[in-house]
C-alpha cells in the first residue's frame, strides 16, 4: 500500500482507521499490508485464510501486539490476554460456568434489570441509548458475574473506559505523543479512569471475601473451581479475571444492544416484524430463555446487527514462527489483523452488504444463538447470500477457534432478553438531525452516543 516512506499510512490510521481497513480489504484483496511508524500489519480478508489463523494453524499464533499493549495494564494475565498453559488452565476452569444451561439461572436478573433501567422512561423523552445500554449491561454483569449490587460507579465505568481507550489508542497510533505521566487533560482523564476501574474491582473482590460463603455468581464458581493439581487461583489471578470479566462481559454486549436499536430505528419494516413476533410469542408476559428459541426473527435481528456493527471489529494475532498463508511466506513476529468490520461488509461474501436485512439469516441458516459453544469453535452459520463465496469465516463477531468468545451464550441471552423486554413496550426513534458514527477504539463505539426518542407502544 502506498504511503509516506517511514510514516506509511500513519495519518490515515489517525484520521480514519475504519476507512483505511476497508480500503485495504477492498482494493488489495485477500492479503494486504500496511506500514506505519510502528511497523507493519497484514490484513487478511479471506474466509479460508482467516480460518487458517484462528482455527487450523492457531498454535502458530499468539494474541496481537495491540491487545497486549492496550489491555495488559488492565487485564494482566486474564482469560482474554493470557497465553499457553496458564490460558488453557483458566479456560478449562471457566468453561463449565459459561454453558448455556447454567446461564439460564441469570435470565431473571437480566430481565429485571432491563425493566428497572427503563422504569423512568416516559413517552417523548430523549435518552442516549449507548449510555443507557452501557449502564444496563454493567449492572447485569455486576449482579450475575459477581453477585454484587451495582453502585454509583455504573455510569462512570463507561466514561472511564472511553477515556482510557481514546488516550491509549492515540498513543499507539501516533508517533508524536506526550509521556503518559504528562498532566494533559487526556492523560489525567485516562489515569482517573484506571483508578476508577481498579477501585471497582477491589470493591467487588472485597465484598465477595467479606460475604464468605460461595454464591452462585460466575466469579464465585470460577474462584471455587480448582485445577487438576488442586491449586486455586492466586489473588493476582483473581484480580485479573475479575477485571477481564468486568470489561469483556459488559462493554461489547452494551454495544451490540445500542447498535441494534440504532439499526431498528432506521428500518421500520424490520422493527414492525420484530414487534409482531415479540407480541405474539410473549403475549404480554416477560421473556424467559426458552422464548428465545421461539423468536427466530429476534435472533436474526441480533445476528444482522452483529454483522454490520461488530463490537469487536478487529482481532489481532502475531506469528510465533514463520508461516505460509495464501502462497506467501511471513516471518515470525508478523502481526495479522482479521476484521469483522471489513469481511462482514464485503460484497463478495454478503449481497447488499451495507443493508440491514435480518431475513438473510432466516430460512435454513441456524441463528447465532445456536452457534457452536465447544472448545474448538468453528465457522459461524452460513448466511443465505453470496452463494459463490468461498467456504470458511465470513461471519465471526465472536471470533473462532480455541480463543473464540467464551461469553457468547451469555451475551446472546442478555441481548435477546433485553431486546424482547424493551421492544414489547417501546420503540425508539433517532433524534432528527443527530449524526451517529462509529468510533473504532478497542471496541466499535458510537462516537457521540445514540440520542433516541422513546415512544411507548402501549
Ligand atoms: C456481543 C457481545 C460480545 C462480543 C461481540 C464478543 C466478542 C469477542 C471476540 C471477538 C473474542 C475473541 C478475541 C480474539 O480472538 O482475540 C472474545 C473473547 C472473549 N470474550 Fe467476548 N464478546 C462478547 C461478550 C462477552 C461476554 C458477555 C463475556 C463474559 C461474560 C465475554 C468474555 C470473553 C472472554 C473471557 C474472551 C477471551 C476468551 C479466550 O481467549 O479464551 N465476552 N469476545
Amino acid at each position: 500500500m502506498v504511503g509516506w516512506p517511514w510514516l506509511g499510512v500513519t495519518f490515515d490510521l489517525l484520521r480514519d482507521p475504519l476507512g483505511l481497513l476497508e480500503r485495504m480489504g477492498r482494493e488489495d484483496g485477500a492479503i494486504s499490508e500496511m506500514r506505519y511508524w510502528r511497523g507493519s500489519r497484514v490484513l487478511l480478508n479471506d474466509p479460508a485464510l482467516i480460518e487458517q489463523v484462528l482455527v487450523l494453524q492457531h498454535q502458530k499464533f499468539i494474541k496481537g501486539v495491540l491487545l497486549r499493549l492496550t489491555a495488559q495494564r488492565l487485564l494482566g494475565q486474564g482469560l482474554l490476554t493470557s497465553e499457553g498453559e496458564l490460558w488453557r488452565r483458566q479456560r478449562r476452569l471457566a468453561q463449565p460456568a459459561f454453558q448455556r444451561a447454567r446461564l439460564a439461572a441469570y435470565a431473571p436478573a437480566m430481565v429485571e434489570l432491563t425493566r428497572e433501567q427503563a422504569a423512568d422512561w416516559r413517552h417523548g423523552e430523549t435518552h442516549d441509548m449507548a449510555a443507557e445500554m452501557m449502564n444496563l449491561s454493567l449492572r447485569v454483569a455486576m449482579r450475575t458475574l459477581f453477585g454484587v449490587e451495582p453502585k454509583s460507579e455504573s455510569r462512570a465505568v463507561g466514561q472511564a473506559l472511553t477515556a482510557i481507550m481514546r488516550r491509549d489508542l492515540r498513543r499507539l497510533r501516533s508517533p508524536l505523543r506526550l509521556p503518559a505521566a504528562f498532566p494533559s487533560p487526556a492523560n489525567r482523564r485516562a489515569e482517573r479512569g484506571y483508578a476508577l476501574l481498579e477501585s471497582t474491582v477491589t470493591r467487588i473482590i472485597e465484598e465477595k471475601r467479606r460475604d464468605g460463603a460461595a454464591s452462585d455468581d460466575l466469579l464465585s464458581r470460577l474462584v471455587e473451581a480448582s485445577g487438576e493439581d488442586g491449586a486455586r487461583m492466586s489473588p493476582r489471578q483473581v484480580r485479573d479475571e475479575t477485571m477481564t470479566l468486568l470489561l469483556a462481559g459488559h462493554e461489547t454486549t452494551a454495544l451490540a444492544l445500542a447498535w441494534t436499536w440504532y439499526l431498528l430505528a432506521q428500518n421500520p419494516l424490520a422493527e414492525t416484524r420484530l414487534h409482531d413476533e415479540v407480541d405474539r410469542t410473549l403475549a404480554g408476559r416477560l421473556p424467559a430463555p426458552g422464548d428465545l428459541d421461539r423468536m427466530p426473527y429476534l435472533a436474526a435481528v441480533i445476528q444482522e446487527a452483529l454483522r454490520l456493527y461488530p463490537p469487536a471489529y478487529t482481532i489481532g494475532r502475531s506469528s510465533i514462527e514463520p508461516i505460509e498463508l495464501g502462497g506467501y511466506h511471513f516471518p515470525k513476529d508478523t502481526v495479522f489483523l482479521i476484521s469483522a468490520w471489513v469481511t462482514q461488509r464485503d460484497p463478495r461474501y454478503f449481497a447488499a452488504p451495507t443493508a440491514f436485512r435480518p431475513e438473510r439469516w432466516l430460512g435454513g441458516a441456524s441463528p447465532a444463538c445456536a452457534a457452536p459453544q465447544g472448545e474448538s469453535g468453528g465457522a459461524s452459520p452460513r448466511p443465505g447470500a453470496a452463494a459463490a463465496a468461498p467456504e470458511g469465516f465470513r461471519y465471526f463477531p465472536f471470533g473462532g477457534g480455541p480463543r473464540r468468545c467464551i461469553g457468547q451464550p451469555f451475551a446472546l441471552m442478555e441481548v435477546g432478553l433485553a431486546v424482547a423486554t424493551l421492544a414489547s413496550r417501546f420503540r425508539f426513534r433517532l433524534v432528527p438531525g443527530s449524526v451517529v458514527s462509529p468510533e473504532p477504539l478497542v471496541t466499535l463505539r458510537p462516537k457521540d452516543g445514540i440520542p433516541m426518542i422513546v415512544e411507548e407502544r402501549r
